[in-house]
């Protein structure tokens, strides 16, 4: 096997950070071809930051009400992601969309995980919608971040089941089981082996 340093993630979080403590684990092991090497958010005092402190990963905290608009929160956002030399930026879990600026610099090497199958059920609540237009098999969908919201390429998709007595969070825990499995097989696989984007099909593999 060639002998190439890990890709280096930071991973941006707004939450309870499990699948940033899945892609921690992972990097546990060095075959695992990749390293965290900051964890950024949006809020302070989420479990996400906490799982990064334990993990000895440096971190940090860009919140939107600290700039006089979005667009300077989103060049700061940006400038310090990019101070940790990214090669992959993983949203996971990242309540935020990020702009110009930012996919500027980053766009065609940030994936962003969404808790639903696209092109179905955008935004910011896909178990709750799944579950509302009564779907029976919904999922989880890894894909490189564009401008628009949950739009962009899909790089790996997990299908999962609904049940019939299901409410929001017992469907979202299941995706989110699904989910991490998926995210860092993927993440894995695009650290070790290189990806090709190529309009909207994305191909795992140099
Ligand atoms: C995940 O299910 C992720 O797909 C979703 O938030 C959850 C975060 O869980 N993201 C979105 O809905 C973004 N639109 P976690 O904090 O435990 O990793």
């Amino acid at each position: 096997m060639p002998d190439r340093r890990p890709a280096r993630l930071v991973v941006l979080v707004s939450g309870s950070g499990t699948n940033l403590q899945a892609l921690l684990d992972a990097c546990a092991d060095p075959a695992y071809g990749a390293s965290v090497v900051a964890v950024g958010a949006d809020r302070d005092d989420i479990e996400g930051l906490a799982r990064a402190d334990r993990a000895s990963v440096p971190t940090f905290v860009t919140k939107v009400g600290q700039f006089t608009s979005r667009d300077h929160w989103d060049r700061a956002l940006a400038d310090r992601v990019g101070a940790f030399e990214p090669d992959l930026v993983v949203l996971a879990g990242f309540m935020k969309l990020v702009g110009e600026d930012f996919l500027a610099r980053f766009g065609g090497r940030t994936v962003n995980t969404h808790p639903a199958l696209s092109p179905s059920f955008p935004g910011m609540h896909g178990p709750a919608d799944a579950l509302a237009y009564g779907v029976k098999v919904t999922g989880a969908t890894l894909f490189v971040v564009d401008a628009g919201v949950d739009t962009g390429a899909i790089v790996a998709q997990v299908a999962v089941p609904v049940e019939d007595d299901d409410d929001v969070d017992a469907l979202h825990e299941r995706i989110k089981a699904a989910e991490r499995v998926m995210l860092v097989d993927t993440v894995g696989r695009m650290a070790r082996e290189g990806y090709v984007v190529d309009g909207r099909r994305v191909r795992l593999g140099g």
